[in-house]
This record gives C-alpha cells, structure tokens and sequence, in this order.
C-alpha cells in the first residue's frame, strides 16, 4: 500500500537517491542543503509516497506568501505511469488550499519536454512569462 506523507530525517538518503534516479539534481543545487532549507522553512513541505518502507516519490512544496510552488516532484522509475504524480500533485494542490493559497506554480527544464504533457493532463497551463534570476551565493 502506498502512503503519502510528511518527509522525516530518516528518508534524506532515500529522498536524494530518488531524486538522482528521476534525473531532478543539478551539480550547482546542493539536495541535502535543498531539504534541510525546505524543512527549517514553516512555509514549506516535503511531501513522500512511501510503500512496504520505500521512499517511492516526493513532492517539495511551499509558499511565498503569494504563491504556491512546487520542486522535486518525483515518482521513482519503476513506479511511474501509475497514477502517483496525479497523486502527489493532489496533495500538494491540498497543501496549498489548507493555507489559503490560490495557484500552484512549478517550473519545467526546456530539456523536460517530456513532462509538459504530464502536467497538461492535470489541467495546468503554460503561462508566457519570462524568469529573470540572480546568484545571490556567488555560484555562477
Ligand atoms: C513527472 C512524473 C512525476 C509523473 O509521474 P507519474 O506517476 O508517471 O504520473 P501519473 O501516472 O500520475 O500520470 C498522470 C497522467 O499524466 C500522464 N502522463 C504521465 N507522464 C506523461 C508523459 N511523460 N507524457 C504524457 N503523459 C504523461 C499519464 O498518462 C496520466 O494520464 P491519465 O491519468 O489520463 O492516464 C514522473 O514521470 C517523474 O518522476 N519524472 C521524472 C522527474 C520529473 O521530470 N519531474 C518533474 C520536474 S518539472
């Protein structure tokens, strides 16, 4: 049976390995310095599917007192195509209601294609903005 709930200390080794097998981590963002920020935050979640004591997908999730936004979303290879991204995206829709918040926003990679019809399914929309970031850390 799959549960789905908060992230504990003790799914940090797992977590990381799922996010490297479903291809989220970038050598310029730091996942264990990703989810102690995540956790120390009131404003934000880790969500977890876990099943017979596998960490099998995740969900990060927060606000910044505007909007919702999501991060690693992730559902391990094996296990993916049978309905636990929907799931996932649920609860964190659900997260974000609990809270009052109005839109749930995420980012997809240009070199995710793949993922767009994924999120089409669940009723999102491609928004025309544009992104504009800055390092504040120095890391080019
Ligand atoms: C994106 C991801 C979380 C989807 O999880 P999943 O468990 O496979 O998705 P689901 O089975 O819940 O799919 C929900 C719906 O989307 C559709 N869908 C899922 N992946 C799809 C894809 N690549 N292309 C087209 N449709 C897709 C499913 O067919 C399903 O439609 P249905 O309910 O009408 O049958 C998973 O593929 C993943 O972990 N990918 C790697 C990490 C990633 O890219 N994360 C997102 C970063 S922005």
């Amino acid at each position: 049976m799959i549960t789905m709930r908060l992230f504990k200390e003790s799914d940090r080794a797992a977590l990381i390995a799922l996010w490297q097998a479903c291809g989220l981590t970038r050598p310029w963002n730091d996942p264990d310095q990703d989810i102690s920020f995540c956790i120390a935050s009131p404003a934000a979640s880790i969500l977890v599917a876990e099943e017979n004591g596998a960490v099998i997908g995740s969900a990060m999730v927060g606000h910044d007192g505007h909007r919702g936004w999501i991060y690693y979303l992730a559902v391990s290879p094996t296990q993916q195509k049978a309905g636990l991204g929907r799931k996932l995206m649920a609860a964190a829709e659900d997260w974000c209601r609990q809270r009052g918040v109005p839109k749930l926003m995420l980012m997809v990679r240009p070199e995710n294609a793949a993922v767009r019809a994924f999120y089409e399914t669940l009723g999102y929309g491609e928004e025309e903005r544009v992104i504009f970031s800055r390092r504040l850390d120095g890391v080019d």
